[in-house]
C-alpha cells in the first residue's frame, strides 16, 4: 500500500507516484508470455520518459521503441543497449536519421517510400549499410478510440502492402541498406485480440512473400498497444496475445519484438492532487483541485476515464460533481457527474492508472510548472523529477533575459 498522504506531504502536490514493482510485475508478465521464443520486450518510451522509469526497465533487460532522437539518447542515457534500441515515426528529420545510423541501432523503422529514400542517401553519405524495418499499415480496424487507432489507410501511419514489397525489394538490392525487420502497430488501448491476429496474420503473409523472393527479414515487431484496465475492461491476458502472434508464425524463424508501453506502466501510476475549494454553479457541483489539465491531458483530449480515489474519512452521502483544475478552459476537467463525498479544502484525491501518457503530455500552460515525480520500489520513495519553478519556465526566453 503506497501512503499517499505521506508523499503529498513530503513533496508536495500535484504529484506523479509510480510504484516500480508493479512495472516489473507487468514487464515479466509479458516477457513469460512470449516463452522459449527469441523475443525482446522494448518498452515504448513515448508512454513515460522519465529517465529512471527508462532505468528501470533496462535493468530487467527490456529493449526502447522510441520515436524522436530525443527520445533514443534517452534510451542509451538510461542503459539501453544499441542493438535493443528502434526508431519509427512518420516525420523523421534527416538529422535524426543521421544520429540514429551513427548510434548503431538495432533498425530504423521506415514509414514512408520518400524516407527510405532519404535514410538510403544518408547512409551511403556515411558509407555504411542502415538496417531498417517497414512499418506496415495493414489497413485493420483496431476497434479502440479513433485517436488512438493506427493501422487503417485513413491514419497516417505505415504503407499498404504492395508499396512494402516494392520498399523491401529497393532495400534489398541497395548497398546502403539492410531489410531486417517488419513492423506494424495497429493502435493503442486494444482489448481485442482479433484485430491483431488478423493483421499478424496479414504481416506474415508478406513475409512468406518477400522469402520466395530470397528477402529473409529477423524480426517481426508487433508494435504495443496492449490494453489496461482503467473501468471494466476486459482486457487480453499476455498469454493470448503471445499465442495469438506466435501461431500466425508457422514455419518462420523470426525474433518477436513488442513495444509495450500502456501494459508497463498505466496501472503502476497515481496522480495524487489536493482539494482546493468546492463550488457550486446552479444545481452543478464542482471540486477544484490544484492539478489540471496541463499535468494529466487524457481526461480533456479523448474523454478518458480513470477512476478517483478521495482520501477523506466522510461518512457523508456520495453526490455527483465534476472534478475540474485551475486552467483557464472548459475542458479542464478530470472526471464529470463523479460520485464523491463532500470533500474538505487539504484533503486528497487519487487520480489512477495515470503512469501512462501522463506527465509526458503534460504542458506549462497556463505558466504552470509540472509536477514533481516519485517513484516507489520495495516501500522505499525517492525522488525522480523535482517540480518544476517559475524559474524553469521562464529559463529559455533569453532575449527578455539578457535586456
Ligand atoms: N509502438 C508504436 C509504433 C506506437 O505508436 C505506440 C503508441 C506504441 C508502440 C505504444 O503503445 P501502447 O502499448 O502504449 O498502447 N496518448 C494516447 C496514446 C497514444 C499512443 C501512441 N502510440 C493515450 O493517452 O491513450
Amino acid at each position: 500500500m503506497i501512503d499517499f498522504k505521506a508523499l503529498a506531504k513530503e513533496y508536495g502536490t500535484p504529484l506523479y507516484v509510480y510504484d516500480f514493482d508493479y512495472m516489473s510485475v507487468q514487464y515479466t508478465k509479458l516477457k513469460e508470455a512470449f516463452g522459449g521464443r527469441k523475443s525482446i520486450v522494448a518498452y515504448a518510451v513515448k508512454a513515460n520518459s522519465n529517465l529512471s522509469v527508462i532505468k528501470h526497465f533496462a535493468k530487467m533487460g527490456s529493449g526502447a521503441d522510441c520515436v524522436s532522437i530525443g527520445e533514443v539518447r534517452r534510451a542509451f542515457i538510461a542503459g539501453i543497449p544499441a542493438y535493443k534500441i528502434i526508431f519509427s515515426g512518420v516525420g523523421k528529420s534527416d538529422e535524426e536519421i543521421r544520429e540514429a545510423i551513427e548510434k548503431d541501432i538495432l533498425y530504423i523503422n521506415v514509414e514512408s517510400d520518400a524516407e527510405l529514400q532519404r535514410v538510403e542517401a544518408i547512409a551511403r553519405d556515411l558509407d555504411t549499410k542502415a538496417r531498417i524495418s517497414i512499418r506496415v499499415n495493414p489497413n485493420i480496424d483496431p476497434q479502440t478510440h479513433p485517436y488512438i487507432s493506427t493501422g487503417l489507410h485513413d491514419n497516417k501511419f505505415g504503407v499498404d502492402l504492395s508499396t512494402a514489397k516494392r520498399m523491401y525489394i529497393q532495400a534489398n538490392n541497395s548497398e546502403n541498406l539492410d531489410p531486417v525487420g517488419i513492423h506494424f502497430h495497429i493502435g493503442s488501448q486494444l482489448t481485442q485480440l482479433q484485430p491483431i491476429r488478423e493483421a499478424a496474420e496479414i504481416v506474415a503473409d508478406l513475409i512468406r512473400s518477400l522469402e520466395a523472393l530470397k528477402i529473409e527479414l529477423k524480426f517481426f515487431d508487433v508494435g504495443g498497444g496492449l490494453g489496461i484496465k482503467y473501468d471494466d475492461e476486459v482486457t487480453i491476458e499476455p498469454y493470448d496475445y503471445a499465442q495469438a502472434i506466435l501461431g500466425t508464425l508457422t514455419g518462420l524463424d523470426l525474433t518477436i519484438l513488442c513495444e509495450p508501453g500502456r501494459f508497463l506502466t498505466a496501472n503502476a501510476g497515481y496522480f495524487v492532487t489536493k482539494v482546493l475549494y468546492e463550488k457550486q454553479n446552479g444545481e452543478k457541483k464542482f471540486v477544484v483541485v490544484d492539478g489540471a489539465m496541463n499535468d494529466l491531458l487524457r481526461p480533456s483530449l479523448y474523454g478518458a476515464y480513470h477512476e478517483i480515489e478521495a482520501l477523506s474519512n466522510s461518512q457523508e452521502e456520495l453526490r455527483e460533481v465534476d472534478i475540474v483544475g485551475p486552467v483557464c478552459e472548459s475542458g479542464d476537467f478530470f472526471a464529470k457527474n463523479y460520485a464523491l463525498p463532500p470533500l474538505k479544502g487539504g484533503e486528497l484525491l487519487v487520480i489512477k492508472s495515470a503512469g501512462a501518457y501522463g506527465f509526458g503530455m503534460g504542458s506549462n500552460y497556463n505558466t504552470r510548472g509540472r509536477s514533481a515525480e516519485v517513484a516507489v520500489e520495495n516501500s522505499q520513495a525517492r525522488l525522480i523529477r523535482r517540480r518544476e519553478n517559475f524559474e524553469d519556465l521562464i529559463a529559455l526566453e533569453t532575449e527578455f533575459l539578457e535586456d
